[in-house]
């Protein structure tokens, strides 16, 4: 079965801009001399083709700060996709700025970066009323979660609008000399058959972490793909050749993706 040419939106993290200002400028990120400006970063990647912007406000504000989301959902050069924990002071924050998106990820203080899922199925209890509170307000929910069964069917039944597979597990043995080849097509498996799971559930099918300029092409094997969430990599780039470049250059890279159909099927 062949499924239809799809466009594949592209949302840029930009956490790692703010990263830099807070290294320079903590406890005054507000001054006209704290660089980079997080709205210069926003319109740049705006005019590179970005079709969204990610942030997460992480409870121990390491990064993007309540300010830079309430300005960016006040602006809004582009749609706002909010990564959140279910702490209740960042909840606070989405339920006053109601941001386009909101992706509710598991959080914990000492990672780098989000490393590992939601665990969907055994935090019923927090998440279930968080979506509700969300969904009425028109923010479209995703969660975060690997590509497992038991976890796409909880985001399901939590009433999530959308699941963001981690592809984290897969982009770190994806390596760009082509070795580990027999890991990474495990590890692409389980997304392609989670991203089929996903959307017999009626759930929008977003990727994200990991996700780089090498990696991309076996990315678009995925089925069913809405919106890739990418962040380190595009800011990585950028410090060679400028946001705009790095997000357009992301963006023509995506252009070729044609809804996964070579591999539309389900593998066993
Ligand atoms: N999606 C989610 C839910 C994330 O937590 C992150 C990392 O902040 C990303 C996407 C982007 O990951 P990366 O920076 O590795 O592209």
């Amino acid at each position: 079965m062949k499924s239809s040419s799809r466009s594949l939106k592209l949302g840029v993290n930009i956490d790692h801009a703010a990263t830099l200002r807070q290294a320079r400028y903590p406890g005054i990120h507000q001054s006209l001399l704290a660089e980079p400006r997080i709205m210069e970063i926003a319109n740049a990647c705006k005019k590179g083709g970005a079709d969204s912007l990610t942030v997460h406000l992480r409870e121990d504000r390491r990064h993007i700060q309540e300010s830079d989301v309430r300005l960016l959902a006040k602006e809004r050069p582009l749609p706002l996709n909010l990564e959140m924990s279910v702490d209740s002071a960042v909840a606070a924050v989405a339920l006053d700025v109601i941001p386009d998106d909101v992706c509710l990820v598991p959080e914990r203080r000492a990672e780098i970066t989000t490393e590992g899922g939601l665990d969907a199925a055994s935090l019923d209890n927090s998440l279930r009323p968080l979506v509700a509170r969300l969904r009425a307000l028109g923010i479209r929910v995703s969660l975060f979660i690997d590509p497992d069964p038991a976890q796409i069917t909880a985001a399901a039944d939590l009433g999530a609008d959308a699941v963001e597979l981690h592809t984290g597990a897969f982009s770190n043995v994806c390596l760009p000399d082509g070795s580990q080849n027999d890991c990474a097509a495990q590890q692409l498996l389980r997304l392609i058959n989670g991203a089929h799971h996903a959307h017999s559930l009626g759930m929008q099918v977003n990727a994200g972490h990991g996700i780089n300029y090498f990696n991309i092409i076996r990315v678009l094997e995925i089925p069913y793909l809405s919106d890739l969430n990418i962040g380190h990599s595009i800011i990585s780039r950028a410090l060679l050749c400028g946001i705009e470049t790095a997000v357009s250059e992301m963006k023509i890279a995506m252009s070729r993706y044609c809804g996964g159909s070579e591999r539309v099927s389900q593998h066993n």
